[in-house]
């Protein structure tokens, strides 16, 4: 029978080993700055029903419109895998009763998004995000502190050079005569615009100004912008954000153009940058979101938040040496009597705290010792008859290339053990 491989879905990739461990890296070090700011982790399902997002994401956005992995559920309930995590938040967040309970809450959240998008450099159809809500809090002290917080995070992760963007949607009370006079400019260079933009232009202008189409931005070149238009309070907002931040001397640069890809924005919106990235170089995104608690039918609550991509954060983080193997010792056994001995050692060292790997029995020594090369293990313990004999181990120091024969011996303590190798690699000097 012929047989057929399955391979991977378009979009969708694997992590392996090394790839897996430099994203661990990354992630538990926002992590960390995420919990030294207050931040207490929810965990989230990663389906929801579609209502949620189009009422929050937006349902003429992009996502909602064009991305979501959305489909009937066998009850008839129209769910999609999750698309982002702020809508999630609102939502958990008032289905527990959290605005009467925690009313100002700190949540962060990481874990696995969906959206079917072009995938390429950067951009895949699953990928994941390290993303942080506070709600409850109105105040520009907190949207500052959102920003410090993520100029943080990249420096725990060890990653420079990028820049945050900043700009202000404004809310209810000014957008309306900006959108208006988008609208009319756009209308006049209509035949210059590009076919997505026409469509936009009634149902979602402010994303004509971020058309990455050369002949769109041309003709939005001097579009008018929304700081144009902010109102007293929405100006004052924004002033008191950009002087917090110049205070505590995290850096932003305006742009006034970015309007972000998703409608629940309003007042401050950010972007990371990092540049060398190409297309996809936003490695993040937030903003305030004061409208969103009420449209989930909560209470008239604010909120602020971002979130940070892993695999953007991960390119911009380059390449680093692939660590190498896990493994420290090799418990070597050599034919069948040495297996029970070598299991119950390997199994005292690890639960001493030392990573082994367990070799097999019926291996040849050269076999095991060219695998323990490979994965770069320090200590090969070696249990063969004479071992069995005399009741000691002879250790093989991988980076010295010496054997120590009847190095402990197999009765001895696991502490003794275990001190006895690091005696060895100290004198082999490392
Ligand atoms: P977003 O800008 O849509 O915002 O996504 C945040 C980050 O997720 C992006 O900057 C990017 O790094 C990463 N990302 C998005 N799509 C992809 C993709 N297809 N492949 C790889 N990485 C991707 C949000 O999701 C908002 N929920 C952020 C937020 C939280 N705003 C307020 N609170």
């Amino acid at each position: 029978m012929k047989t057929v491989t399955v391979k991977g879905v378009k979009g969708f990739r694997d992590v392996l080993p090394d790839e897996a461990e430099q994203r661990c890296r990354i992630r538990d070090a926002a992590i960390g700055v995420l919990e030294r700011y207050g931040y207490r982790e929810i965990e989230l399902p990663m389906l929801e029903k579609v209502e949620l997002f189009s009422r929050s994401v937006g349902a003429t956005s992009d996502i909602v419109e064009k991305e979501m992995y959305a489909f009937d559920d066998r009850d008839g309930a129209v769910v999609a895998l999750r698309p982002e995590g702020t809508a999630s938040v609102v939502r958990a967040y008032l289905e527990a009763g959290m605005s009467r309970s925690t009313p100002i809450a700190r949540l962060y959240y990481h874990g696995p998004m969906f959206r079917r998008e072009r995938p390429q450099k950067g951009r895949f159809r699953q990928f994941t995000q390290v993303g942080a809500e506070l709600l409850g809090r109105d105040d520009p002290e907190s949207d500052a502190e959102a920003i410090c917080m993520v100029a943080d995070m990249f420096a725990a992760a060890g990653i420079d050079g990028i820049r945050i963007e900043i700009n202000s949607l404004g809310d209810a009370a000014c957008r309306p005569a900006h959108r208006d006079a988008l609208v009319a400019f756009a209308r006049d260079r209509i035949d210059e615009l590009c076919k997505d933009c026409r469509n936009r232009l009634d149902r979602n202008p402010l994303r004509l100004l971020d058309c990455k189409q050369e002949a769109c931005s041309r003709a939005m070149a001097d579009a008018p912008v929304m700081l144009d238009f902010l109102c007293e309070a929405c100006n004052a907002h924004h002033a008191r954000v950009l002087e917090l931040l110049s205070n505590v001397g995290v850096e932003v640069v305006p742009n006034p153009r970015m309007v972000r890809g998703l409608d629940y924005y309003c007042r401050t919106a950010f972007e990371i940058v990092a540049p060398g990235l190409g297309a996809q170089d936003a490695v993040g995104g937030g903003g305030r979101y004061d409208g969103l608690v009420a449209e989930l039918g909560g209470p008239d609550m604010a909120g602020v938040g971002f979130a940070l991509g892993i695999e953007r954060m991960q390119l911009a983080a380059g390449q680093q040496p692939a660590a190498a193997g896990a493994t420290q010792i090799l418990v070597a056994p050599l034919g069948d009597d040495a297996a029970a001995p070598a299991l119950e050692l390997a199994r005292r060292l690890r639960l001493a705290g030392c990573t082994v790997e367990l070799g097999q029995s019926g291996r040849k020594l050269k076999a095991q010792l060219k695998r323990a090369d490979k994965e770069g293990v320090r200590h090969v313990i070696i249990i063969g008859e004479e071992e069995l004999a005399t009741g000691k181990a002879t250790v093989r120091d991988l980076v010295s290339r010496q054997d120590h024969a009847g190095c402990f011996a197999l009765a001895d303590p696991t502490e003794a053990i275990v001190s006895e190798l690091e005696r060895h690699a100290a004198a082999a000097g490392g």
